[in-house]
């Protein structure tokens, strides 16, 4: 008898045609299942290397099967010299996941990050805390971003910054006066007495965001020192967010494991930063209109945690209470070590180079001896902006040594798109990395390799042409929110060290030392200091 569909029967000749291929299945598994299993696997990375459309383009072999490359090369904390290097091997087009391409065209850049081109953000962004409220920076669905971000312009537009000048002249003050007393202290160079200005920048930068955004010191210029490891803890969950977003999966086995809360070191409720934050929200409570978010025993002051409470208060709907600590506290993660990372860029590529620093001395001079700026104390925004050479050397220390390390990645449209011209399916994630597109010869000149502030004085046209393709706060509807606060404090602050100290490199040979987690995070400026008034 054949073997027939009835499998209610009893009849124990009748076997259904399902059961024999599963137990013919499960016998080959269990026999052969060492060769299967690589088999299947090998045929699953080809399949991902060639069925994909992206098939064409170069790169690493690991890359087009895997996203393992990717993961491996935010691991080694240099991926923003790999990606220079990988371009320079492979072209325009790289191939760095099985479903993304990298590219080096400012061009093509421009395009990807700008606003209403409908390239979204990828889910890397959804590893960055807190997952439970995301804030400007971390939220991935765009309308929602749009909402919060409409809110949080009006605070964080350069009218609104200029008001918080106080707060960072204090902070400008204080690293002042530190400076000032190692200066005074025991040499044992003609050169004056040796300190890390990197480190003094990174404490800088800490604090003002702490002033600006909760008025609040962290106390890192106080004390001179890494309070609590704070600095430390953020560039530790930034290398761990900056290789965990390559897989974003895996973040609901680690961090979003519910079993890690059983483990006090992980819980970052206690981190010196968020307990300070978490604090000032609490002191501010009740929100009401009168107070417009402001301490009622505080000095009156109007910081970015008063404006964001103001504009909860007038759109609670689109701007819920979450979304105030989660955007003030957001802040400090996303604005110190970007700004000490470019402050720091700025130190070393100038010093590096013995003619630029005299010439950049040279200038800020003569701008004291014209007028154009003050010979003592607090130097203006539009103080700076009369710098020329100043602000050429600022702009190059962003284009050769821009502070986001890591890839910038976003998603081609469903109806695809032409970049570089070429064709793009929907779907493909493209990656942007400003060390890349900001060596571009065709855009920023043979010479675009070195460090040469001269390329953005030579030509109007050029440098505005130049400055359209500068990636350095992204772009588009996620262009950097606190870039006005960034360039504040970096336009009062170096003027004001170049004007009142003499450096010089301690290692003049030396690289600085960089490790790109999300952000570059530098170490090792250390510099001879005098004061020169
Ligand atoms: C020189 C200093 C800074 C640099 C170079 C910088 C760079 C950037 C870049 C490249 C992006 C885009 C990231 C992306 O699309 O993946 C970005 C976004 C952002 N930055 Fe900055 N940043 C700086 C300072 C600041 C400061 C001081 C703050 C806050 C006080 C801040 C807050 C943000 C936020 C909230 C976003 C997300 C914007 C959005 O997605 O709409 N940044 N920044
Ligand atoms: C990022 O993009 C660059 C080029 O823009 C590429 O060479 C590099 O491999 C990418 N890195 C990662 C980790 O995706
Ligand atoms: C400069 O900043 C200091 C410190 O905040 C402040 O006391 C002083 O009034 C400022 N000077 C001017 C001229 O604005
Ligand atoms: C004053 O000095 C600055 C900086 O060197 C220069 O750019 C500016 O043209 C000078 N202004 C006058 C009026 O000489």
């Amino acid at each position: 008898m054949a073997v027939t569909f009835e499998t209610k029967g009893t009849d124990s000749q009748t076997i259904s045609p399902v059961r024999l291929v599963l137990s013919n299945v499960v016998s080959i598994w269990l026999a052969h299942w060492t060769i299967i299993l690589p088999v299947l696997f090998v045929t699953r990375l080809l399949y991902k290397r060639y069925a994909s459309p992206l098939r064409r383009y170069p790169g690493p072999w690991l890359a087009s099967v895997s996203r393992l490359w990717k993961v491996l090369s935010t691991a080694s904390t240099n991926t923003h010299l790999q990606h220079i290097e990988l371009h320079r091997k492979y072209g325009r087009v790289v191939r760095i996941a099985p479903d993304e391409v990298s590219i080096s065209s400012p061009e093509a850049a421009r395009l990807v990050l700008s606003a209403g081109k409908h390239f979204y953000k990828t889910d890397f962004y959804g590893v960055f805390p807190p997952p439970e409220n995301p804030d400007i920076f971390t939220e991935v669905r765009e309308h929602v971003h749009a909402q919060k971000k409409k809110v949080a312009n009006v605070p964080y537009s350069m009218a609104a910054m200029q008001q918080l000048s106080p707060f960072i002249n204090d902070a400008v003050e204080l690293l002042m006066t530190k400076l000032s007393t190692i200066a005074g202290g025991q040499a044992h160079d003609a050169r004056g007495p040796e300190v890390d200005l990197g480190a003094w920048l990174h404490y800088f930068a800490f604090d003002v965001l702490g002033e600006v955004a909760f008025s609040r010191s962290f106390g890192f210029l106080e004390q001179g020192r890494d309070v609590e490891n704070a600095i430390k803890t953020i560039d530790n969950s930034q290398r761990y967010n900056g290789i965990v977003g390559q897989v974003p999966e895996l973040d609901y086995l680690l961090r979003r494991n519910p079993l890690w809360k059983f483990i006090p070191a992980l819980d970052t409720k206690n981190a010196l930063i968020t307990r300070m934050a978490l604090e000032e929200l609490g002191r501010r409570k009740p929100f009401d209109k009168e107070s417009e978010g402001r301490w009622r025993g505080g000095d009156g002051r109007q910081d970015l945690l008063a404006s964001l409470i103001k504009g909860h208060l007038k759109d609670p709907e689109k701007f819920a209470e979450g979304d105030v600590f989660a955007v003030a506290h957001g802040a400090i993660f996303a604005g110190s070590d970007s700004t000490a990372s470019t402050m720091q860029s700025f130190f070393w590529q100038v010093l590096h180079d013995r003619r630029i620093y005299e010439k950049l001395v040279s200038e800020i001079d003569t701008a004291v001896a014209n007028g154009t700026i003050p010979p003592t104390g607090n130097v203006s925004w539009s103080e700076g902006q009369n710098l020329p050479y100043f602000q050429a050397c600022l702009r190059e220390s962003m284009r050769v040594r821009p502070a986001v390390g890591l890839n910038i990645t976003r998603i081609v449209p469903p109806e695809g798109a032409e970049l570089d011209g070429i064709f793009f399916p929907g779907g493909t994630k493209v990656a942007v990395n400003g060390w890349v597109t900001h060596r571009d010869k065709a855009t920023f000149g043979e010479d675009a390799d070195i460090y040469r502030p001269e390329r953005w004085t030579e030509d109007e046209e050029r440098s505005r042409r130049m400055d359209r393709y500068m990636v350095q706060f992204g772009g588009g509807a996620h262009v950097c929110i606190g870039r006005n606060l960034a360039l504040l404090e970096i336009n009062k602050v170096l003027p004001r060290l170049l004007r009142d100290f003499r450096f010089s490199l301690v290692h003049p040979d030396r690289q600085l030392n960089a490790h790109a987690t999300f952000f570059v995070v530098q170490e090792g400026l250390d510099v001879f200091i005098e004061k020169r008034v």
